[in-house]
């Protein structure tokens, strides 16, 4: 059975390019492979985080997932560092990696900003640990958002040299599995910019514990031009803001943006907004609802997330030892 893997970061609340770019193509995927998804708290901390604020994102995080349809029965699902074979495999793999390769990742040039010099090392090494994340699994299949395209080529990059170094058939090569018109959801305040949880404003997301009022009003501020919506797709060009609020429309209302655009065509922006709060408000609620009842018993979720880790150890353990054998260890 094909095997998928997939993470995401504790490092603040889950928004909505979450949810459409990774969590919503991570349910069906329960039932079609074997699904391992991880809260990846060793990734979180490559940025500063607040200790007890870590722990109670952490758990949040895992509501969000349970909330948005990951069944624990149905996938395995823990928190990263309650599985040791992620860092060991990084350390490894931070001795195949290149620099060069490293040095190529946009990724860290758009988190470090100017002061790359004050980032942290583990910033820069992060995609040797997400490499790590999928091969401890030998999983081959990995949904996520657009912006993690590089980062799997890097994976496989690393694979292949571990494979040649080693003279072994050892790690396989990942795919992405990257879905949807909602792949990369932008910023309410930039669209050139993508949304994300770490971002300063809150402004700019949408989260997943939203109230409706909230949602409303971020929908209503959110940046536009003062032009019409168009009624075809190549008036959305040079628009990527309008381009951004049509493709949220048709991913949560499980449609086509050029459907979108032929029901909303030559609308101004005052009635398109209120149409998308509504339907944002009708699909998160419930989704929210559901995180608040889970977190109410902080117990049972971490007793199913212990359950996950050893489950995950299962798998992750012996292709860490083989790996540790390989090196000579
Ligand atoms: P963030 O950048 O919000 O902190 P993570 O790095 O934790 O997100 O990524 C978790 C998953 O969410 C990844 O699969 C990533 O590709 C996806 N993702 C993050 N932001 C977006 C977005 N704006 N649009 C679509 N997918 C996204
Ligand atoms: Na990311």
């Amino acid at each position: 059975m094909t095997r998928v893997f997939s993470g995401i970061q504790p490092s603040g609340v889950p928004t909505l390019g979450n949810y459409l770019g990774a969590i919503r193509n991570w349910v069906p995927l329960q039932d079609q492979a074997e699904a391992i998804y991880c809260v990846v708290d060793l990734h979180a901390i490559t940025v500063w985080q607040d200790p007890a604020e870590l722990t109670r994102q952490t758990r949040e995080m895992a509501a969000a997932l349970i909330a948005c349809g990951l069944d624990p029965q149905r996938c395995i699902l823990f928190v990263q560092s309650h599985v040791r074979a992620h860092a060991e495999l990084a350390w490894i793999f931070n001795c195949v990696a290149r620099l060069g390769w490293l040095n190529r990742m946009t990724q860290f040039k758009d988190k470090a900003g100017k002061n790359q010099e004050a980032s942290s090392a583990g910033l820069y090494v992060y995609p040797n640990l997400m490499a790590a994340d999928i091969l401890t699994y030998h999983a081959t299949k990995v949904p996520v958002g657009d912006d993690q395209k590089q980062h799997l080529e890097l994976a496989n990059d690393i694979a292949q040299k571990f494979n040649h170094d080693y003279g072994v058939e050892f790690f396989p090569t990942i795919e992405p599995l990257i879905q949807g018109v909602a792949a990369r959801v932008m910023s309410l305040r930039d669209g050139t910019k993508k949304m994300s949880k770490s971002d300063p404003s809150d402004q700019s997301r949408i989260n997943l514990t939203d109230d409706a009022d909230t949602i409303a009003m971020k929908i209503r501020r959110a940046k536009t031009d003062p032009e019409p919506l168009p009624d075809h797709m190549a008036g959305l060009e040079n628009r990527p803001e309008a381009r951004n609020l049509v493709g949220i429309l048709a991913a949560i209302t499980n449609t086509l943006p050029e459907n979108v655009l032929r029901e909303h065509g030559g609308q101004g922006f005052g009635a398109f907004k209120s149409t998308l709060a509504d339907a944002l408000v009708a699909h998160l609620q419930p989704i929210a609802g559901e995180m608040k009842r889970l977190l109410d018993d902080p117990g049972a979720l971490d007793s199913a997330l212990h359950v996950g880790a050893e489950r995950a150890r299962a798998i992750a353990e012996p292709i860490a030892a083989r790996a540790r054998e390989i090196v000579g260890f």
